[in-house]
């Protein structure tokens, strides 16, 4: 079954044709981010404007990468929301009509599924049944999402069932990378910055809090962590170059720090877990995806998006999430042609 994937959710523009969830045939991404630099963030405006102007290409674009054309596609995925409402609309308005003229089904995906099923894409043993023991995914799986808008922790039982055990009181874990990064006088998005300065810091040079602690909970809190940045470097007066890596790399310790101990926490009393799924741009982090390793062990098997790019914002996803969503639901999961369907339903 091929599945042509839309994203729109943000900043970015992305179309992708997937082939059985998992093989991904084409992947194609027009990012607004560079027009953003400076501004501290997108302005969800004029990153709809931009999405209006390079949706079709992108998606033409992904068709003649992936040497298909309308006739051998089975679906349309689009990602229904949460995101910007006006970035949505871009995607869904233009998926409803390439659905509607070229007669083919619409599925609206939940972002975050897409990200949950990240982990599957371009993976050998997702394409098919003849995979074997371990290479084949098992459930439950705990999925540890963590991007710009979340920290998520959920148990899987299927790729349509979950549940949340954990989420974030206030920041999400990206955002603690974004808005320390901007403390640090480093470019939005700060995540990616902020890891390659921490390469040069010693991450036991200064202590940061450890957000909830005391309790006996698997949700997450980042603000405090941001709150002592701010006073750190208030302290600290002028930095030399030494002193930011340092306090850089000790800053990224404590967010991985806190989202491995809530792994830690899962995994004592759910020890029935297969698997630990690590999705979401910031599971691009290679010092989280160590330190998870150094938590998990041997207790469970861990697995990230195989590309970068499937870590961040992308179609793929989307496509992919599409295809297990008509899989286990069927038919009941294809969207109305109206324009009056909600986005975020
Ligand atoms: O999933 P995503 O592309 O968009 C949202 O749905 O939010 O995630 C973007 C977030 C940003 O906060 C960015 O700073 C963070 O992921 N990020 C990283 C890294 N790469 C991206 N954070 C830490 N380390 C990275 N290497
Ligand atoms: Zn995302």
């Amino acid at each position: 079954m091929i599945i042509l994937g839309i994203e729109t959710s943000c900043d970015e523009t992305s179309a992708a044709v997937v082939e059985d969830g998992t093989r991904v045939l084409s992947c194609s991404i027009a990012s607004s981010m560079k027009h953003f630099e400076g501004k501290g963030g997108v302005i969800p405006e004029e990153a709809a404007r931009k999405q209006v102007e390079c949706i079709l290409p992108v998606v033409t674009e992904a068709m003649k990468q992936a040497q298909v054309t309308v006739e051998d596609l089975d679906a349309i995925a689009v990602t229904k929301g949460p995101g910007l409402l006006g970035s949505l609309l871009v995607g869904t308005a233009t998926a409803r009509v390439l659905a509607h003229v070229w007669k083919k089904p619409l599925l609206g995906v939940h972002h975050m599924m897409g990200h949950l099923d990240s982990v599957w894409l371009d993976k050998p043993e997702g394409r098919s049944q003849k995979a074997e023991g371990s290479d084949v995914i098992s459930f439950p799986c705990l999925s540890l999402s963590v991007s710009g808008g979340h920290s998520d922790l959920r148990l899987r039982r299927t790729h349509t069932e979950n549940t949340m055990i954990g989420t974030t009181r206030d920041d999400a874990a990206g955002e603690a990378f974004d808005k320390g990064a901007t403390l640090l006088g480093l470019p939005y998005p700060g995540g990616p910055a902020l890891s390659k300065l921490a390469e040069h810091g010693d991450e036991r040079a200064y202590t940061f809090p450890s957000p909830l602690h005391k309790e006996h909970t698997f949700d997450f809190s980042f603000s405090g962590l941001k709150t002592s940045l701010k006073y750190l470097l208030r302290d600290c007066g002028e930095l030399h170059d030494a002193m930011r890596a340092n306090i850089a790399a000790s800053y990224q310790y404590a967010i991985c720090h806190h989202l491995t101990d809530r792994i830690r926490r899962v995994l004592d009393e759910h020890p029935d877990i297969k698997e630990i799924h690590l999705v979401g741009g910031v599971s691009a982090n290679s010092r989280l995806r160590s330190m998870l390793q150094e938590v998990v062990g041997d207790r469970a098997r861990i697995r990230w998006p195989a590309k970068l790019l499937y870590c961040t914002d992308n179609a793929a996803m989307i496509a992919g999430a599409g295809y297990f969503l008509m899989k286990e639901e069927g038919e009941k999961t294809f969207q109305p042609f109206t324009t009056q369907a909600s986005v975020t339903h």
